[in-house]
């Protein structure tokens, strides 16, 4: 009877230190094939993560009090002639809501990589670097690793290249600005991308050799963007410019969402729009935004506020990098006005957002719908709302474009399309989006 004591013990003990394994480390990955973990910056399983856990409206706060330089980046992106944008100091958080981990060369060597569908070109951080943090990149580390020199034909598809005109052999260098406040130089180079399981041999990127400012990504970039450098463009043959994400709540400290590349497991039956294709900034995922209703009430919007043109760089756009959804500011007060109209007041301001409320009048709270073409997007009151982090407002969860940015985007961001799945088709021209917890 001891005996067979004693043995249940040490196998309840053994299973229950199993599974406390596991719930001690949430953050081990759990990828399979290639679905990766995409990681909430702020997150526990984020090595950019404060020393203390804020609470999740903070972070909103001060994650979108950086939306004004991205909407400055993406102004800049759509812009005819992109601009340089002045660098600012003292800014103490980087650009980049999400990441994943990657791993690059052979052996390969990881780096928790920003998620940015706007950018086409993927960028780490090389040692030698100046300016860069701890973390790099070491091509003499790497069996795989090769340069790439100005006459290949990678090199002329950089923006910000700088390559001698008279086409003598010189590395392919490249300066860019990014997030609006900061710029690098890189020389491009290939080496295998590795993905979960996946390789990409031969993956094409910059190798950063100085950074100045503070929003480049410490562990460099993976632009998703539509470009020809971008990962979606070089992986064609192994993923058939296909892939999807869940973005999982800022709320959820230590959970992560999924990215999938490849056809390979997307949904089904999953309603789409139409992907709009920018010829002068190709690597932008325009969609046709065609109206937006609050409650029953179809919102008032000047069409013209809305249209697509490819030669002002106007539209509506998804991504992965602004933190709060951000429309014109005609459209946001049109929007806020009929809110306001259903809810009821006081209402007040809570950093970006200009219309907070008693949280106890949230239950009459309108729901809020994206109207694109041919497809319906109506927004859980969790992207719709945030809270104060002593629960006692509640804001409507979006914002006008920043006033100093004479922007023509309307940019749907992060918050709103948590625990959503968002799928880009490139290869069929679709953008689809179906309901997914992934907290
Ligand atoms: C990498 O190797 C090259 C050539 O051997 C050498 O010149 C360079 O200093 C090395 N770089 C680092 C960062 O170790
Ligand atoms: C990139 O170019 C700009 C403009 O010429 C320059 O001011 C900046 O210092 C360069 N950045 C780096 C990191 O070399
Ligand atoms: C966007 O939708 C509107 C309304 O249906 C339509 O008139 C317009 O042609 C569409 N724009 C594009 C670029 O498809």
């Amino acid at each position: 009877m001891m005996k067979y004591l004693k043995l249940t013990t040490f196998f309840f003990f053994f299973a229950l230190s199993i599974s406390r394994n596991r719930a001690l480390d949430p953050c081990a990955s759990q990828s399979d094939g290639s679905d990766l973990s995409v990681i909430p910056i702020y997150s526990k399983c984020s090595p950019f993560k404060p020393p203390e856990a804020d609470s999740m409206v903070n972070t909103v706060i001060k994650m979108a009090s950086k939306d004004p330089q991205r909407l400055k980046f993406l102004s800049s992106l759509v812009a005819q002639k992109p601009t340089v944008a002045p660098i600012a100091s003292g800014q103490q958080l980087h650009i980049g809501n999400y990441v994943v981990r990657a791993k690059i060369g052979t052996p390969g060597q990881l780096l928790f990589m920003v998620l940015d569908t706007s950018s086409d070109t993927a960028w780490v951080p090389c040692s030698g670097c100046s300016g860069c943090s701890s973390t790099t990149f070491s091509p003499n580390s790497s069996t795989t690793f090769g340069p790439l020199d100005c006459s290949l034909a990678q090199c002329t598809q950089v923006r910000g290249l700088s390559c001698p005109a008279t086409g003598a052999a010189a590395p392919c260098l490249f300066n860019l600005s990014y997030g609006g406040d900061s710029s690098f130089s890189a020389t491009l180079a290939q080496d295998s991308l590795r993905l979960a399981t996946d390789v990409v041999p031969n993956f094409a990127f910059g190798c950063i050799n100085a950074v100045s400012g503070n929003s480049v990504p410490p562990q460099g970039l993976l632009g998703l963007g539509r470009g020809p450098l971008s990962l979606v463009t070089q992986s064609s043959s192994l993923y058939s410019g296909i892939f999807s994400y869940c973005l999982p709540s800022f709320k959820s400290y230590y959970f992560s969402g999924s990215l999938k590349l490849g056809p390979v497991g997307q949904p089904k039956n999953i309603r789409t729009t139409p992907l709009l294709r920018n010829p002068h900034r190709p690597s932008l995922y325009y969609v046709n935004l065609t109206g937006v209703t609050v409650g029953r009430v179809n919102v008032p919007i000047a069409p013209e506020l809305l249209a697509f043109d490819s030669n002002t760089g106007a539209g509506t756009i998804i991504d992965s990098g602004t933190v709060i959804t951000r429309f014109v500011q005609p459209v946001y007060a049109a929007i806020r006005d009929e809110f306001r109209k259903q809810v009821a007041g006081p209402f007040s301001t809570l950093g970006a957002f200009d219309t907070c409320f008693e949280a106890s009048s949230e239950a009459g709270a309108p729901v809020v719908s994206l109207h694109f073409t041919g497809l319906d997007l109506k927004l859980p009151l969790e992207n719709t709302l945030i809270h104060s982090s002593a629960g006692t407002l509640s804001c409507l969860a979006m914002a006008a474009a920043p006033s100093n940015v004479n922007s023509v985007l309307n940019v749907i961001a992060n918050l709103q399309q948590q625990n959503l799945r968002i799928l880009f088709d490139v290869a069929n021209s679709r953008l689809g989006i179906a309901r997914e917890l992934c907290n």
